[in-house]
């Protein structure tokens, strides 16, 4: 009897052990993931350093894009429609900037360098207002700044045995220190666009 009821004891002993290893476990999966949590909306930044090639074959380091804000966006120049639409609307903005069009500098980066050389990306440029940039680099420059601006794009393929790219709309919005302020959706109202551009400019200079 002694030893059945020690048995039992000592199973009741371990039971109970085991519900603590299983509840300060689990205590410390729950902290774990709640820091991981606040980790990452502490961490979330976007936007980042990079060194890429514009459509004239120069460098453009964003290092010395410091004291200038800039608008920046992804596309490739065999898009069907965001890109060039994205494009005509930048036009249109900087000329309805007026004479504050100087101060902002505006980025469109290709996601498809293997057909966006300087060369190509030049010629498609000619189409819309000449203060903007085209940037390309190598496959390794691009992914690095597209995973700093948590850019997403997709290669398709299409029936004719090419490809096109499915990606990010949003035009990113940086200041003059080169921090996220916010971004301008594809298509979005020409005079909230305009004003954001707008308070981008006179952050930056203000
Ligand atoms: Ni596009």
């Amino acid at each position: 009897m002694a030893n059945l009821s020690r048995g039992t004891l000592l199973g009741m002993i371990l039971a109970c052990v085991a519900a603590l290893v299983l509840l300060v476990g689990t205590g410390a999966m729950i902290a774990m993931k709640g820091s991981r949590q606040t980790g990452d909306v502490a961490t979330v930044s976007i936007g980042g350093p990079f060194v890429l090639t514009s459509q004239t074959g120069k460098k453009v380091s964003s290092d010395a894009l410091k004291g200038s804000p800039f608008a920046v966006f992804f596309g490739f120049t065999h898009c069907p429609e965001v890109c060039p639409t994205t494009l005509w609307e930048m036009s249109e903005a900087l000329k309805q900037l007026g004479p504050d069009a100087e101060k902002l500098r505006v980025f469109f980066i290709s996601i498809d360098p293997t057909r966006d050389t300087p060369e190509v990306m030049a010629h498609y440029l000619q189409s819309f207002d000449d203060r903007i940039t085209a940037l390309t680099g190598t496959e390794e420059e691009i992914d690095t700044v597209g995973k700093a601006y948590r850019a997403y794009w997709k290669k398709i393929p299409t029936d004719d045995g090419d490809y096109t790219m499915d990606h990010t709309t949003s035009i990113y919005l940086m200041d003059s220190e080169g921090s996220f302020s916010g971004t301008i959706t594809y298509q979005e109202d020409p005079k909230v666009r305009l004003e954001k551009l707008r308070r981008l400019i006179a952050k930056g200079t203000g």
